[in-house]
């Protein structure tokens, strides 16, 4: 049986890059998918590619920085497809890199506004409305772990993304579900100004353990897809590092060692 059957998933951010890749992903594991962005060609875009391998998917147009908008978008997923199982909450910006001296208050309070408040009110919501024995995970950032001098706006927020995730754990498992954490390392995808991935390759032919490049989105949606399903029963309150090894080892390892 495929891992999502019977199951309805909702992923923001999911018209590109890793929140794409994850819908499609889902879909082909059986679930249906509530696709949720702020830009409506682009998730329709994906509902497309899902329906072309047979998927089941709604297209949601939504902003995650918005109170009203995390409310709606969960009554999209109750009202089409009656409950919610797995909410993959990835949507996320990035601002150019920038010394410390020159990030501006305007540009603090968009990061905080969608990537920390944004994912905030996500997993308010679904902590409220998730199916027992549903989970939730986040998309943080290596980021989130380490500092980042020329992005420290966006790495406070993902800072604040693990601690969400940790703190929420326990109120989570109250209600007989789970929240964790994904922390990758570069990926390419529309914020890091390479092409949206539309192909899905079978999971043995993402890169080798000994790849030390950029990952595809894939490679990302694949450890997400891990902790919203019945395998990671175990694991809640965690942030995964997903970075192939790029930040674990000192002094880092060159690539293709
Ligand atoms: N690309 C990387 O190297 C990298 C590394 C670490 C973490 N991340 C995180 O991964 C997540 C996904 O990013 P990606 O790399 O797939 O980038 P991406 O730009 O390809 O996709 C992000 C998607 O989120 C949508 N979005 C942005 N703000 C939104 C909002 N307020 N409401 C709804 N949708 C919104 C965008 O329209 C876009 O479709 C982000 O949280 C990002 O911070 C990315």
């Amino acid at each position: 049986m495929a891992d999502f059957e019977n199951k309805v998933a909702l992923v923001t951010g999911a018209g590109s890059g890793i929140g794409r890749a994850a819908s499609q992903r889902l879909a082909a594991e059986g679930a249906s998918v509530v696709v949720v962005d702020r830009d409506e060609a682009t998730a329709k875009r994906t509902v497309e590619l899902i329906a072309a391998t047979g998927g089941r998917a709604i297209a949601c147009t939504a902003d995650i920085s918005s109170e009203a908008d995390n409310q709606a978008m969960f009554d999209v997923a109750e009202r089409e497809f009656g409950g919610i199982d797995a909410a993959y909450l990835n949507a996320g910006i990035l601002q150019p890199y920038v010394p410390l001296e020159q990030v501006t208050v305007d540009m603090f309070d968009r990061l905080i506004g969608v990537n920390l408040r944004g994912t905030f009110l996500g997993v308010q919501q679904a902590r409220a409305r998730l199916r027992p024995g549903g989970a939730c995970v986040v998309t943080a950032s290596a980021a989130g772990l380490i500092g980042f001098a020329e992005a420290a706006a966006y790495s406070m927020s993902k800072h604040g993304v693990v601690g969400l995730v940790r703190s929420a754990a326990a109120a989570f498992a109250a209600r007989g579900l789970r929240i964790n954490a994904v922390c990758p390392g570069m990926v390419l995808s529309g914020m890091t100004g390479a092409a949206g991935l539309e192909e899905i390759v079978s999971p043995d032919d993402l890169a080798d353990p000994e790849y030390r490049g950029p990952l595809s989105a894939q490679h990302v949606a694949e450890v997400a897809l891990f902790l919203l399903g019945r395998h990671a029963a175990a694991v809640n309150g965690q942030a995964q590092l997903v970075d192939a090894a790029s930040l674990s080892s000192f002094p880092p390892l060159p690539e293709g060692s």
